[in-house]
């Protein structure tokens, strides 16, 4: 194992907890810190829970700590993770605070879900130091962490994060350019807004789309990538293929009517049971279950598979 690091965390939500139980688990020390008390109060029993869930060693969270004061909780950190709310003013806020309370080397990431790196971070006197660490939820299931380079960056943060989140057992991928929805996310709202359009121009309804991806190419994209997918059917076909078809995929700017219809007239999804599809109760809590387990199962797999490897060398 690497040396351990000091971590702090701002903010102990859904993502915080999460970060914060992954870095105590790579045997790292994690100061999570945040303005609402309660969620403090909460935190160990939740790490202890996950942790628990997942049959791993619960002695992890010992070296998680609370603090309310966040001039403690960073002091001496390497790196400080940001996952307060999802607000531009909150975030330039807490980095200008931050920057005065940690050392020159310490690397300062924000998990922001879409507000540009480059926006948080301009009004910083080191933003050099500076990045965007994107992890997705839950943040112990999931391995992928985008670390977001923005113009000011420099290699040596950047490298700084990358082996700090690969020791804390996460897969970290380097995003050159700090564009919105990054790598993930660009890619998630691709397919989605072409299955809005599907059921906006009468083509299925959204049970068929999800028919389509959870039974044909969505059974391989855990273990093949669309580029890898593409060099596996040959560049030629993928070339033919885009011929025949890209013209008359969606290229909408906006989002859909038909996604703006659902809005306005309260369909909002599971919160109130219905949205492009009506849920009941036990729908809700079936499909939860599902993805859980099905998660845990991966993270299972990914975790044998490394063992394996290590049997091996
Ligand atoms: N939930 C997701 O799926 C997800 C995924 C990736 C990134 N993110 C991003 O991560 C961040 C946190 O999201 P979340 O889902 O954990 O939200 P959350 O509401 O569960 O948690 C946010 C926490 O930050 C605290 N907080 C708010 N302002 C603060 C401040 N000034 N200083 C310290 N703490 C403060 C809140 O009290 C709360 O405990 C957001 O920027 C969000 O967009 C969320």
């Amino acid at each position: 194992m690497s040396t351990p690091a000091r971590i702090a965390v701002i903010g102990a939500g859904m993502m915080g907890h999460g970060i914060a139980q992954c870095f105590a688990a790579g045997g790292h020390d994690v100061a999570v810190f945040d303005t609402f008390t309660a969620n403090l109060e909460t935190l160990q029993a939740r790490i202890r829970k996950n942790l628990s869930d997942l049959g791993e060693d619960v002695a992890a969270a010992d070296r998680v700590r609370s603090s309310d004061r966040l001039s403690e909780a960073v002091a001496d950190a390497d790196l400080v993770i940001e996952a307060a709310a999802e607000d531009l003013g909150i975030k330039q806020e807490l980095f200008r605070t931050i920057e005065g309370l940690v050392r020159p080397d310490t690397v300062l990431a924000s998990n922001t879900s879409a507000i540009p790196i480059s926006r948080i971070m301009e009004g910083l006197e080191r933003r050099d130091r500076a990045l965007g660490a994107h992890w997705w939820n839950p943040a112990f299931l999931i391995p992928l962490v985008e670390i977001v380079e923005t113009q000011w960056t420099s290699p040596d943060t950047l490298a700084r994060a990358l082996a700090l989140h690969k020791s804390a057992g996460k897969t970290p991928v380097h995003v050159r350019k700090d564009v919105p929805g990054f790598i993930g996310n660009r890619l998630q709202h691709a397919l989605w807004r072409e299955a809005i359009a599907l059921v906006q121009s009468g083509i299925c309804d959204a049970e068929t789309v999800d028919t389509c991806v959870k039974a044909s190419f969505g059974r391989r994209l855990a273990v093949l990538g669309p580029l890898e997918n593409a060099d596996l059917v040959g560049t030629d076909l993928t070339a033919a293929i885009h011929k025949t078809i890209l013209a008359d995929l969606d290229r909408s700017a906006e989002p859909q009517p038909y996604l703006l219809d659902l809005v306005t007239s309260g369909r909002l999804g599971m919160k109130a049971n219905q949205g492009f599809r009506t849920w009941t109760l036990e729908q809700k809590a079936d499909l939860q279950t599902r993805l859980l387990d099905h998660l845990k199962d991966a993270r299972g797999r990914d975790r044998d598979l490394h063992a394996q490897v290590i049997l091996e060398n």
